[in-house]
């Protein structure tokens, strides 16, 4: 309860904090000094902006296993075989984007991820294959196999095979067998040490020719487990061929070939608005041959040939375009799409003109095959892969952080996609990867984006820096800002209170600015935590999920997202601060020109807020967060509403110190908790807690 605000007025800032402290219980850490009260007023009848229905999105890519290992269902690794494929590095004048080229697989091998079975023999065969697009498979010869010692192979998937009790899994696999082989095979899901088996199946018919092979395998009433394999056995004597062997759990609104339950709910209680897909460098590969090749991934997922992609593992593209567009209607997200615009990784690019045109075309096809009805070549294609609806698109984004591309081609390329796109799609709004964070000279001036995405990978003292710096931007812009990747980079593998802070202070900055900065999402969203060392499931050192195969957990950033998100308003409200106190951060030197140059002393604002309003809800909501190590008093002065309910809530996202965390162990140490507050009027006071991000709703009259 706060029971301040009757005694404020007469009281001089500093005698005030004092007060405070004792009056709200928060004495312990508050700062006793003379500095004045800091002040923000809130203009409610000055609306800056309407609030954009785009503001909080997801952006994803495959890195980390995010969707292999993470939110894709499948639960067998390396189904397909291919991930001993041989990069063979493609230029793009020798490339022909509308080739199929078939991966080499350096046969002698034994398959990654797979390991043998009693007496069997496994080896990889590029000789018997399923089709072109699976241009191997897995030679068993299980030749020893009897009665009493049977033989097979088995498959430990992403760091584990989650079992969990009363659960029935889809199991599926092509197989094809030697002259005279009279089966059956036997298939299980066991712990790894074999001491238990949790649900097994038979599967008879395999014979000389591919077939697909269906069972479904039920645990009873079970403790949930992750240390678990699956098991393909035989008693009888012979050799097997096998393709395609998948293993789904139920999935997320039961979608065929979907998502992870755990996670896809951790996403949807967050409300994402859109989803900028699929990249990333995802989008465009280290080589031609590497990039996001989107006709590769639609159809029957064992005609999709998979790829190995820029985070330097295999992707069979089982989740692909379609699994893209059907993550987005369960979440009734917007898809952002990413086209490829003619630049690989490894600084390759092809320069504006008919080299680069097949790649137009294909990005033209794309959008048709996420927007056009059945009468049309790719959205009949879309209808086939089980998608009856046109998807509502809007954004295009041309490339993916096109300022690497040091040939400064972007400008040429960007206006041949442009100039194609809009005269087929002219209601669609494109966006270049070169932001106005990026030197002048090399952005894109020969057109004008619709946006610009600008990307911001930051420590926290960095972030909380520039939270101002779009208070500044130039207004007369028609170009909008799409801050299309941005993170706070403090803990790892996910962010820790440290990061939720920087982030607040950014998302305050993006919402104050909601008139140029028209949408934003948080990068990398996903990490699996199951292996940071050798093994590496992890790719990039701070993201907003981590998970590994049998639980998940969303970081404190997540759940400052989360907060932030679920109270968005409609309306941007005119805000100025005053007194709002600052703390001093040496900078280390950069090196410039061989030179390494003296520590910077910057003093960075500690205080960081916005405001909006829900004027359906008639509320005035108010962003607060202070970074400082020690609670803060903070004066509210609203101008331009009649009144303020005395009554309110304060939503409060706030930790013990900045390195306090969430992980799998302890997945809900930083989470945030809704409280009704009373002691609130068009000028109230309150405290913060230390490291902590509040959200106050105030009932305007
Ligand atoms: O989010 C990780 C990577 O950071 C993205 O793939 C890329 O666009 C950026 O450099």
């Amino acid at each position: 309860m706060n029971l301040i605000k009757p005694f404020t007025r007469a009281l001089s800032s500093s005698r005030l904090i004092v007060l405070i402290s004792i009056l709200s219980g928060a004495t312990a850490g508050v700062a006793q000094s003379n500095a004045p009260l800091p002040v923000i007023n809130i203009f409610a009848d000055k609306v800056v902006a309407k609030m954009p229905p785009t503001f909080y999105g997801l952006m994803t890519e495959e890195i980390n296993y995010s969707y292999e290992g993470g939110l894709y269902g499948e639960l067998i690794r390396n189904r397909t075989f291919k991930a001993d494929a041989i990069q063979e590095i493609i230029k793009p004048e020798n490339y022909d984007p509308a080739k199929h080229y078939p991966v080499k697989i350096a046969v002698t091998n034994a398959p990654k991820f797979w390991s043998t079975v009693g007496s069997a023999k496994i080896s990889l065969d590029t000789n018997i294959i399923l089709n072109d697009a699976l241009n191997v498979s897995l030679k068993l010869d299980v030749s020893g196999a009897s009665k009493d010692s049977p033989v097979g192979v088995a498959n430990g998937g992403y760091w584990g095979i989650p079992i969990r009790p009363n659960t029935t899994y889809k199991f599926s696999f092509f197989a094809k067998a030697a002259a005279n082989f009279p089966g059956p095979l036997s298939v299980s899901l066991e712990s790894s040490d074999g001491k238990e088996i949790f649900a097994n199946a038979e599967i008879s018919g395999v014979t000389g020719d591919w077939k697909k092979f269906e069972a479904t395998l039920t645990t009873k009433s079970i403790k949930s487990s992750q240390e678990n394999i699956f098991k393909l056995t035989t008693t009888s004597p012979g050799t097997i061929w096998l393709q395609q062997v998948s293993l789904m759990p139920p999935t997320f609104k039961d979608r065929p070939n979907g998502n992870r339950t755990d996670l896809s709910q951790l996403l949807d209680d967050a409300h994402p608005k859109f989803l900028r897909f699929p990249g990333g460098n995802y989008v465009e590969g280290d080589y031609f041959n590497e990039r996001f090749n989107w006709k590769e991934t639609i159809g029957p997922v064992e005609q999709r040939p998979g790829h190995r992609s820029c985070w330097g593992y295999w992707s069979t593209d089982g989740f692909g375009l379609p699994e893209f567009l059907g993550w987005c209607q369960d979440l009734n997200m917007e898809p952002v799409l990413a086209v490829f615009a003619g630049y690989c990784l490894k600084h390759d690019s092809i320069p504006a003109g008919p080299n680069l045109e097949p790649y137009v075309q294909e990005a033209l096809e794309e959008i048709e095959y996420v927007t056009g009805d059945a009468s049309t070549k790719w959205g009949a294609q879309r209808i086939k892969d089980g998608y009856p609806n046109p998807f509502k698109l809007r954004y295009v984004e041309i490339g993916n952080e096109d300022w690497f591309d040091r040939s400064g081609s972007y400008d040429g390329r960007f206006a041949q996609f442009y100039d194609a796109i809009k005269a087929k799609y002219p209601q669609l709004k494109l966006i270049s990867t070169v932001g106005y964070e990026q030197r002048e000279s090399i952005r894109v001036h020969s057109r004008t984006p619709d946006l610009v995405d600008e990307h911001y990978y930051r420590s926290e003292e960095e972030m909380e820096a520039q939270s101002f710096v779009y208070d500044s931007r130039d207004r007369s812009n028609p170009t909008k800002i799409f801050v299309g990747e941005w993170a706070t980079r403090v803990g790892s593998p996910t962010p820790n209170m440290a990061g939720a802070l920087g982030d607040a202070a950014w998302m305050c900055c993006m919402e104050r600015n909601a008139d140029i900065v028209h949408m934003h999402c948080y990068a990398p969203l996903f990490v699996n935590v199951s292996d940071l060392g050798a093994g590496r499931s992890m790719q990039w050192k701070s993201d907003l999920i981590g998970y590994n195969a049998l639980t998940s957990y969303g970081s404190p950033s997540y759940y400052a997202q989360k907060i932030f998100s679920e109270h968005q308003g409609d309306e941007v409200l005119t805000v100025s601060a005053q007194n709002l106190p600052t703390y001093t951060w040496i900078q280390s030197g950069r090196t410039r020109n061989g030179q390494a140059q003296p520590p910077r002393t910057n003093e960075v604002k500690s205080l960081f807020y916005s405001a909006t309003r829900d004027t359906a809800a008639g509320k005035i909501i108010v962003k607060i967060v202070n970074r400082a190590d020690a609670a803060q008093a903070m004066k509210v002065e609203i101008s331009g509403a009649t009144a303020i309910a005395d009554e309110g809530t304060a939503t409060v996202l706030k930790a013990d110190n900045r390195n306090a965390t969430n992980s799998s162990n302890d997945p809900k140490q930083v989470v945030p908790a809704s409280e009704k507050i009373t002691g609130l009027s068009t000028s109230f006071t309150r405290s913060y807690p230390p490291c902590s991000i509040t959200i106050l709703e105030l009932q305007a009259k």
